[in-house]
Order: structure tokens, then C-alpha cells, then sequence
């Protein structure tokens, strides 16, 4: 461990020194700065692709700031208050119209919520741009994938707490889905809600997951998600390695070290312009929508189903993918293979690795294939997300002759083929030299 590598501070005999020298004796104060910061050298090649992990840190904070204050004032509690109305909704309302600054934090925490999605989604294809999850970087990504699956567990949990009409309807949908699987499936979905349907259980625990087992977790995934960074260094646009060109002192010939070249020069511009967004809290909270759905500021109501039951936009891409699974293949029902389709969509990613055998790592030096095959994944992700916030009916441009539930068909088919047939494409695809060292200008 990095504790032995560094010699101990030494205090220059100031009160500050001496606190310093007491301290780093004590604790690995000096040895972990070094180590993660300023002796931590990174590509002196990296680009704006590279704001989005900084960012998605600054994201988590806030989640956590803000999930602590609104906990001060939440109620899980489904059962209907004097006036009728579930205590946890009201509660939600009580945060929104009388707790000094509740609204703000309120607000910050449901658009943070997408935030979170629309910044890992973009740090993630960072990473097939730039073949980020290649050796020696595999643990990376599958940790990254694990950050993924907890966000999503996150963000559906989180989604029920409100206790509006959606969430109550949304998570009916979805644990429902537990009954599909064989055998057990029924008796999975019961354990899943403590109840035969979705209820105060449900919500129970839910807030239990939400505001602890998950964010325990999550947490300790992004910890040991940056350490095997650390351990390995990190990727760059050209997809080179640094560590194969080094000074007669160690030092990377093309590192630089991370503070303050990056987190001055680089993440911090970088964060102060995300932070410009917060107009979306204090002016767009509902994001037309997409963030908050209409039908949730109605409380739950068990007696009556919504017509249009869709998630929030960032499950939209692998709720399509489980909507157009409709045919009973072999002996297996259309049901069982929406939900595989839909938990196959993510768990394929961690298979990355593995999939790609491209002689180049970065989009800049691959291929025809690679560029063009990419560009109809991403076109139809977002296809496939657009369409899972419609109806099932949903034509394109109203015509009948373009039914959207066909083409998120074709496109959770292509989903699927672009990772399965990557091994044999990723080869042959015509790649550009690679040079030896980073190129920057
Ligand atoms: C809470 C969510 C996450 C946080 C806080 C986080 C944080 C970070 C940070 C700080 C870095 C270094 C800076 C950078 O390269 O941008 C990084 C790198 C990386 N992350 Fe994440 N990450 C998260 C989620 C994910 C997910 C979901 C994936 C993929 C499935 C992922 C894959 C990677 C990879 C491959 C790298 C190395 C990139 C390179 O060196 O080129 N991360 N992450």
C-alpha cells in the first residue's frame, strides 16, 4: 500500500507544521495526497470526455446532501392521513410548500437524480470511445457496470418514495416482472413487496434500500472503482499507455501530475460549468416531464391503474427492450424473455472487455466498421429510450405503416448483435498505426 512508499511530513517548526507532522505520524495523510494527487500522473492528453468523472462525483455529494436534509422530513408511510391522503405524499408536499428551502432541496434531488444518468451515461461512452475497459482496465469497467446496476436500483427505489401515482404503478410494473421466472417467480415477487401487492411494505423497505444499503454499497464501489484507476493509471484519447515511456526518476514522460494540472486546470472549469445547470432546479425541475411525470404529483391510488404506465427516461432504452420481447420462443414465455432481454442489456456490458479484440483502442485509430457500427448503436439507444417513454401503440409521425413497438424490435435485436458479433467485426475492421507516445498539440 502506497502508506511506506513516501517519507513522513516534516514540520517546518510553524503551528500548522507541527499540527501536520503529529497528524501524518498518526495517519497517511502526506502518502495518500501523493499517491492519488500530486504524484498521481495522468495523460497530459485528456480531453472534455474526461469532465465526467469529477462530475459524476460532485453528482453523488449532492445526492447524499440533499437524500440526508429531505430524510429529515419524509414520512415512508402509505397509510392515509386525516384528509385522506397518503402520509408519505404528504409529506412530500409538506418538504415542497412549507420547510424553509425544502423545495430547493427537493428539486436538487429528483433533477440530480437525472443528472446522475445523463452524466454516467456520457462518462460510459467515453469509455467505449476510447476502448477505456481494455486490459489492463477490465476491473474498472466492471465496476463501473456494478456503480450502474446500484444507480438503477437507486433511482427505481427512489422513484417509489413519493408515493404518487406512477411511482405506485411503476413499481407494480416492474416486481411484477419477478413472477416471470420459473418456479420461484411468484414467490419471489411476494418477497420482493412484503405484500401480495405493491403496499406500505413496500415502501418500507424501498426507503430502507434508498437511503442506506444502496448508497452503502454504491459508495464502496466508486471507492474501489477510482483505486483500480489509480492502480492501472489512466486511459487516454489515443489509448496508448503512458507507463511505457518514463523518466529516469519514474515519471511518466507523458503524465502530468493530477493536482493541480487537473483538478485546477481542468475538472474544476469543468465543474463550475455544470454547476450552471442548477437553473434547471430552481426553473425546470419537471424537465417537461422527463424528470418528474405528471401523474405522480396525484397521490397513489391502488383502485386506479394510469392509461400510459412508463418509467423515468433513463430506464426508457432497457424498459423497450422488455416491451418488444412478444414472441414465446422455444418453451419460454414472450414475459421471461423481456425481462432477460432487459437485465441482459446491462449485464452484457460487462463482457466488454472481452467482446472487443481490435489491435487499436481509441475510436482514433479504429476502423470503418467500429465507427459506423457505433454510431447505429448509439442512434438506436436513443431510439429505443424515446420509444420507451410511449405507448405501446406509438407510430412515427403517426403513420401506421411505421410502428415504433417493430422498430424497438429491430433495434433491441441490433443491441444485442453488436456486442454478440464484436469479437468477429472488432477484428477484421481496418485500423489505423497506433503511435507509440500521446499526441498533443
Ligand atoms: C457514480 C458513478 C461513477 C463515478 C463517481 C465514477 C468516477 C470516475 C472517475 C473520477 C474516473 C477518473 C476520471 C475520468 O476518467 O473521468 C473514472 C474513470 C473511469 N470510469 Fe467511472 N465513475 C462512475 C461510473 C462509471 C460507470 C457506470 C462506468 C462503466 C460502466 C465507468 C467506467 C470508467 C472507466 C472505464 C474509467 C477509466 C477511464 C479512462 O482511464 O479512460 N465509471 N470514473
Amino acid at each position: 500500500m502506497a502508506a511506506n512508499i513516501y517519507p513522513k511530513y516534516q514540520s517546518d517548526g510553524s503551528r500548522l507544521g507541527n499540527l501536520l507532522e503529529w497528524f501524518d505520524v498518526r495517519f497517511p495523510l502526506t502518502s495518500l495526497w501523493r499517491a492519488h494527487l500530486s504524484e498521481y500522473y495522468a495523460p497530459k492528453n485528456f480531453n472534455f470526455w474526461y469532465f465526467f468523472g469529477s462530475i459524476a462525483l460532485v453528482v453523488l455529494v449532492i445526492q447524499i446532501v440533499s437524500g440526508i436534509f429531505l430524510t429529515m422530513n419524509y414520512k415512508p408511510d402509505g397509510t392515509l392521513n386525516a384528509a385522506g391522503i397518503p402520509v408519505a405524499f404528504a409529506s412530500v408536499e409538506y418538504i415542497t410548500r412549507e420547510v424553509f428551502g425544502g423545495w430547493f432541496i427537493r428539486n436538487m434531488h429528483s433533477t440530480g437524480a437525472s443528472a446522475f444518468f445523463i452524466v454516467v451515461y456520457l462518462h460510459m461512452f467515453r469509455g467505449m470511445l476510447y476502448g477505456s475497459y481494455r486490459k489492463p482496465r477490465e476491473l474498472i469497467w466492471i465496476f463501473g457496470v456494478m456503480i450502474f446496476l446500484c444507480l438503477m436500483a437507486a433511482g427505481f427505489m427512489g422513484y417509489l418514495l413519493p408515493w404518487g401515482q406512477m411511482s405506485y404503478w411503476g413499481a407494480q410494473v416492474i416486481l411484477n416482472l419477478f413472477s416471470a421466472i420459473p418456479l420461484v417467480g411468484e414467490d419471489l415477487s411476494i418477497f420482493a413487496r412484503g405484500d401480495f401487492v405493491v403496499s406500505d411494505a413496500t415502501l418500507n423497505r424501498f426507503f430502507a434500500f434508498h437511503v442506506i444499503a444502496v448508497p452503502l454499497v454504491l459508495i464502496g464501489l466508486v471507492v474501489a472503482h477510482v483505486l483500480a484507476l489509480h492502480e492501472t493509471g489512466s486511459n487516454n484519447p489515443d489509448g496508448v499507455e503512458i507507463k511505457k515511456f518514463k523518466d529516469d526518476k519514474g515519471v511518466p514522460l507523458d503524465g502530468v501530475p493530477f493536482h493541480p494540472y487537473y483538478t485546477i486546470g481542468h475538472d474544476l472549469p469543468a465543474i463550475t460549468i455544470f454547476l450552471f445547470f442548477f437553473f434547471v432546479v430552481f426553473f425546470w425541475p419537471e424537465g417537461g416531464g422527463y424528470f418528474l411525470e405528471a401523474n405522480n404529483f396525484l397521490p397513489a391510488d391502488s383502485m386506479k391503474t394510469p392509461n400510459h404506465i412508463a418509467p423515468v427516461w433513463y430506464f426508457t432504452p432497457f424498459y423497450s427492450m422488455l416491451r418488444a420481447m412478444v414472441w414465446n420462443f422455444f418453451w419460454i414465455p414472450a414475459k421471461l424473455w423481456g425481462v432477460v432481454a432487459m437485465g441482459g442489456g446491462v449485464v452484457i456490458l460487462a463482457f466488454l472487455p472481452w467482446l472487443d479484440r481490435s489491435p487499436a483502442k481509441s475510436i482514433r485509430y479504429r476502423g470503418p466498421i467500429f465507427k459506423t457500427l457505433l454510431a447505429i448503436f448509439v442512434v438506436g439507444f436513443l431510439i429505443l429510450g424515446f420509444l420507451g417513454a410511449q405507448v405501446p401503440e406509438y407510430c412515427f409521425f403517426g403513420l401506421s405503416w411505421l410502428p415504433g413497438a417493430v422498430i424497438a424490435q429491430i433495434f433491441t435485436v441490433y443491441y444485442f448483435l453488436f456486442f454478440v458479433t464484436m469479437p468477429y467485426w472488432s477484428k477484421i475492421d481496418k485500423c489505423k498505426p497506433v503511435p507509440e507516445r500521446v499526441t498533443f498539440k
